[in-house]
């Protein structure tokens, strides 16, 4: 009796479509509001999608009708009509009645028969996030170009009802140290928007390269997108001989920004294009060396030092003068020509003037500088940089755009208009909303996705890290400041060490998922361990798509202190839950064999190395990590 009814349940179990529980969803963000059912949707031969509402409506159902057709071979029908069929997928625009949802928002309803995404009619961004939740509710193949059989493309009954926290959910890709050309930028945008990105910041200019053309000041491309080619590690790079082609770059002609523009703008993404002044500017010196106040012969960097940190902190001079000289009017004239043609290029309401890190040890050297402050009456440095942001802005403004700068812009006094970007922590996004001014957060302790995501050891060098738990720490939302200022936030992908867009898949994947749900859902939500889990079933859905991301969350975390004077203590943990962490000191290949760490390590005294690698359910799921004692003592602060 028993073996029969446990029988008929397995039975049961594996007939497709019975109503037993489906495994968890695994949306990222998080939607608002999501009640899971029994059973599942699934395709017939003749899948259609209906839709109400206008032509934008029905570019998004080709958008839908695209992604099922290319993954599965099956060609949906799409066709205009007021109700859902059997077997069809139905985007629905409905009225402004309560409960409608918000800017950006939608709802959505699969039932065993039909499927229906709601959003309000004015709201065509709506529709296109739902589409996207929607999408992660197919099988990982939807993301590859494996043709499952029709009863194989199951999407789980559920209830979502969604919209989004911030408005400005942003990503920065940095084309100016490594350039990325229109195809890769396109792809780029296509990953992004899948989790529900709206904005892609281009930082367009730099010491290494100047990369939009400006018709009325051609030798910016001519030769600002143009370097010598480098690699190994980007700011150590022996400086190039005068005879070193210059040959790495390149730059986005018009047609290409009108192309990526109307790229972005199909999928719901605006394209906030950054100039970076007045540091930041040997490209547009080596083209134009009478823009500085120190006029010389220029060259766009390659990677060698110019820039020296003591102390690897906020402060900072140039061996070089990088910066445009405020107190040469031609300056102003240059920026009045570039910015024509940047507000003409890009529809975005905002221009970024980008207005960080300006060394100023040569401004403060000469004449000219020394005049300027006299005339305008300037006490400091700072009120020479902010009399510059100021004359910016008023260029900016006359070209019928907002502008939009680095918090230091505070310095010397905010511009009277301008909306700030907090990156040096939170606190200048903060003062900038007390002094009643739009802000986007993104700051480095949660936001800068080109810091290491684990330890040095394993991870491609760069001088900072950032663990992805912490990202996923990330509030935009400051308290005591007016949340209507506080327009979202963004995550920033600097490429002085990405020198290839596979690279910048791997900065950028998984935490930008983390930063997807910071922006996108509500904070009460916010859960790490459900996150990780949901991240785990991402990860499949990107080596579908054959997108790059870092496995570092499995790795293991080294804190590392000493005894006496030369004992090495070693303590291990790791980022998830559920992982056994297995090392070895005698120069062999750990597995899970070895022992598991448990309590704090002494290294022994003569040992070279030492070797760690995680594992789950008798699988490696970490890196080896190779351990030099050497690196051990120095972190430990033994000499
Ligand atoms: C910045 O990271 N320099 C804005």
């Amino acid at each position: 009796m028993r073996k029969s009814l446990l029988a008929v349940g397995l039975l049961l179990l594996s007939f497709p479509g019975f109503a037993q529980s489906n495994p968890p969803i695994a949306v990222i963000p998080q939607p608002v509001y999501l009640l899971q059912g029994k059973g599942y949707f699934t395709f017939s031969g003749k899948l259609s999608i209906i839709f109400s509402g206008d032509e934008e409506i029905r570019k998004i159902a080709g958008h839908l009708a695209t992604r099922i057709e290319k993954a599965s071979g099956i060609k949906p029908v799409i066709k205009k009509g007021t109700a859902a069929e059997p077997n069809s997928i139905f985007l629905k625009t409905a009225g402004s009645r309560a409960g409608s949802p918000a800017p950006g928002g939608y709802t959505l309803e699969v039932t065993p028969k039909t499927i229906t995404l709601v959003s309000l009619p004015m709201n065509p961004a709506g529709m296109f996030h739902g589409v996207q939740t929607l999408l992660q509710l197919f099988p990982k193949e939807i993301e590859s170009n494996t043709h499952l059989s029709p009863r194989q493309w199951k999407i789980p009954v559920v209830t979502i009802q969604d919209s989004p926290r911030f408005g400005w959910r942003g990503l920065m890709l940095d084309v100016s140290r490594h350039f990325f050309t229109v195809p890769q930028v396109k792809d780029y945008i296509d990953q992004m928007v899948k989790y529900k990105f709206n904005l892609l910041h281009l930082h367009l200019t730099d010491d290494q390269g100047w990369r939009l053309q400006i018709k009325s000041l051609p030798k910016l491309t001519e030769v600002g997108a143009w370097r010598v080619e480098k690699t190994g590690t980007f700011g150590r790079f022996s400086p190039p001989a005068a005879d070193e082609p210059r040959t790495y770059g390149g730059f986005y002609t018009h047609e290409d920004i009108k192309e990526i523009v109307r790229y972005a703008a199909e999928r719901y993404v605006d394209i906030l294009p950054e100039i970076d002044f007045p540091g930041h500017s040997l490209a547009a010196l080596a083209s134009y060396p009478e823009l500085s106040c120190t006029p010389g012969t220029y060259a766009v960097n390659s990677g060698e030092q110019f820039m020296i940190w003591p102390g690897g902190g906020q402060h900072f001079y140039g061996t070089l003068d990088n910066t445009l000289c405020p107190a040469n009017e031609k300056v102003y004239d240059f920026i009045d020509k570039v910015f024509t043609e940047v507000a003409q290029l890009f529809p975005f309401g905002y221009i970024h003037m980008g207005g960080d890190e300006t060394a100023r040890n040569f401004w403060e050297k000469t004449e000219q500088i020394k005049a300027l402050m006299q005339k305008e009456k300037l006490k400091d440095l700072d009120e020479v940089q902010s009399y510059f942001v100021k004359r910016v802005e008023k260029i900016i403004n006359a070209k019928g755009k907002k502008m939009i700068g680095w918090d230091e812009i505070l310095q010397g006094g905010l511009a009277p208009n301008a909306a700030v970007m907090s990156w040096r922590g939170m606190k200048g996004g903060i003062e900038a909303a007390k002094q009643g001014h739009e802000v986007v957060m993104s700051p480095t302790d949660f936001a800068y996705i080109d810091y290491m995501q684990g330890d040095a050891v394993l991870e491609p060098p760069v001088y900072a890290s950032l663990r992805l738990k912490k990202a996923y720490q990330f509030e935009p939302l400051p308290e005591g400041v007016d949340p209507a200022l506080i327009k979202g936030g963004q995550a920033n992908l600097w490429t002085e060490q990405v020198y290839n867009m596979r690279h910048a898949q791997y900065m950028t994947w998984p935490r930008g998922f983390a930063i997807a749900e910071a922006l996108w859902s509500p904070k009460e939500k916010r859960n790490w361990n459900d996150f990780v889990s949901r991240v785990e079933r991402h990860f499949e859905r990107l080596d579908a798509a054959a997108v790059k991301y870092a496995p570092s969350m499995y790795d293991a975390i080294f804190e590392v202190s000493k005894k006496d004077t030369a004992t090495i203590i070693v303590k291990l943990a790791t980022e998830i839950e559920g992982l056994s962490v297995h090392y070895s000191f005698d120069n062999s290949f750990p597995d899970n064999f070895y022992p598991a760490y448990s309590t704090p390590l002494t290294v022994p005294k003569d040992a070279a190395a030492m070797k760690v690698i995680t594992y789950r359910d008798n699988k490696p799921v970490g890196r080896l990590m190779v351990m030099p004692v050497a690196e051990l003592k120095k972190r430990a602060g033994i000499k």
